[in-house]
């Protein structure tokens, strides 16, 4: 018998949302662009590049403490009947825990990009076939909401990869007391976070030598050009990530090239050359900061596992 097709259940996060927001941004002070319109197709697929690259160490860190951690994860299973995977991406992380938690009953992988979420039941699917694979194409700003519908069941929130680092110190605490709020007494949250570190291995991190990171930032102006028909060329920026010190976080920015003057929605915006588009910020943690943010919310029984350098964290905790 054939096994059925992993159900996607598509919420048409991105539908007027990026002409909206890229407005909003291109008329703000300083100008700024939302991360996660970085994942279209091309951005998924440079993602992807970059977590293969030598210089940019989270991912590679952070799979290797998943596997270091594979008979406790298979524990966990004991506990649970399904994992909701957030920015899932190309679900090669899913499919490591799928590997060491086969008890499962179900995986589902929530992204906002369509590209990702395919990969992701694609690259799921060769192993662990007994396990229900499903996928959601959704911002997860609203996952409380779909938790709450949806998957009743005892289950585990798994946000990898950091990107909890590329939100705003509100917006975690608002997104850890909605999942709070929804999640039953006995669930599990796992977040791997990115641990402050020296500023030279943070910021080669971000200006890789073969340029994807470059590529990855300047990717949103072509989405820009090709989906809001803006006269706007990738050409005319250029790449810049740094450490902030004081604010503990690298930012990524496109910086102006020369002029820039065209229209959207009737209102004329203008760049300067040498003005900064701020695109992203990917805040780095100490692990006390994340577990006081989680007591906050409502969690309990925190633990850490860690490298052996003290790169990267996955912190687990109970509802
Ligand atoms: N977790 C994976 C991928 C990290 S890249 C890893 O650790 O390698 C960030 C992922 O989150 C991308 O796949 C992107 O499409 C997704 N993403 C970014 N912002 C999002 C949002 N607001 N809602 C849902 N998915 C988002
Ligand atoms: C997804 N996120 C955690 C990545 C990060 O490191 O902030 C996105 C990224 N931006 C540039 N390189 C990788």
């Amino acid at each position: 018998m054939n096994d059925p097709e992993p159900e996607i259940i598509d919420l048409k996060p991105d539908l007027g949302d990026f002409r909206a927001e890229f407005l909003r941004g291109m008329t703000s002070v300083p100008k700024e662009i939302n991360p996660k319109f970085f994942y279209d197709e091309t951005g998924t697929r440079l993602f992807d590049e970059i977590t293969r690259l030598e210089e940019y160490y989270p991912t590679r860190t952070e799979v290797s403490i998943l596997r270091e951690h594979c008979n406790d994860l298979s524990h966990i299973a004991g506990l649970i009947e399904t994992v909701v995977e957030l920015g899932s991406g190309n679900g090669e992380k899913g499919k490591l825990l799928m590997n060491c938690m086969p008890d499962l009953k179900r995986y589902v992988f929530v992204d906002i990009s369509m590209a990702a979420l395919k990969k992701a039941l694609d690259s799921a699917s060769d192993n662990n076939k007994h396990i229900e694979r499903r996928g959601i194409c959704s911002d997860f700003s609203g996952i409380d909401r779909i938790l709450d519908h949806m998957f009743p069941e005892a289950k585990m929130v798994v946000f990898l990869g950091s990107t909890l680092g590329n939100m705003e110190q509100e917006e975690v605490i608002k997104f850890l007391n909605g999942l709070s709020g929804v999640l039953n007494r006995g669930d599990l949250i796992m977040i791997g976070v990115d641990l402050k570190k020296d500023k030279y291995t943070m910021e080669a991190a971000y200006n890789d030598r073969k340029g994807v990171t470059a590529k990855f930032n300047l990717n949103i102006i072509a989405r820009a050009e090709r989906e809001l028909s803006i006269p706007l060329s990738p050409r005319d920026f250029s790449h810049l990530a740094f450490y902030n010190e004081q604010k503990g976080r690298i930012e990524m920015h496109l910086v102006a090239l020369k002029d820039i003057s065209f229209e959207l929605d009737g209102v004329t915006i203008e760049i300067k050359r040498g003005e900064r588009i701020h695109t992203e910020n990917s805040y780095k943690y100490n692990v006390e900061e994340i577990s006081e943010n989680l007591k906050k919310a409502g969690f309990q029984n925190i633990g850490v596992w860690k490298d052996s350098m003290e790169k990267f964290a996955i912190i687990n905790a109970q509802r």
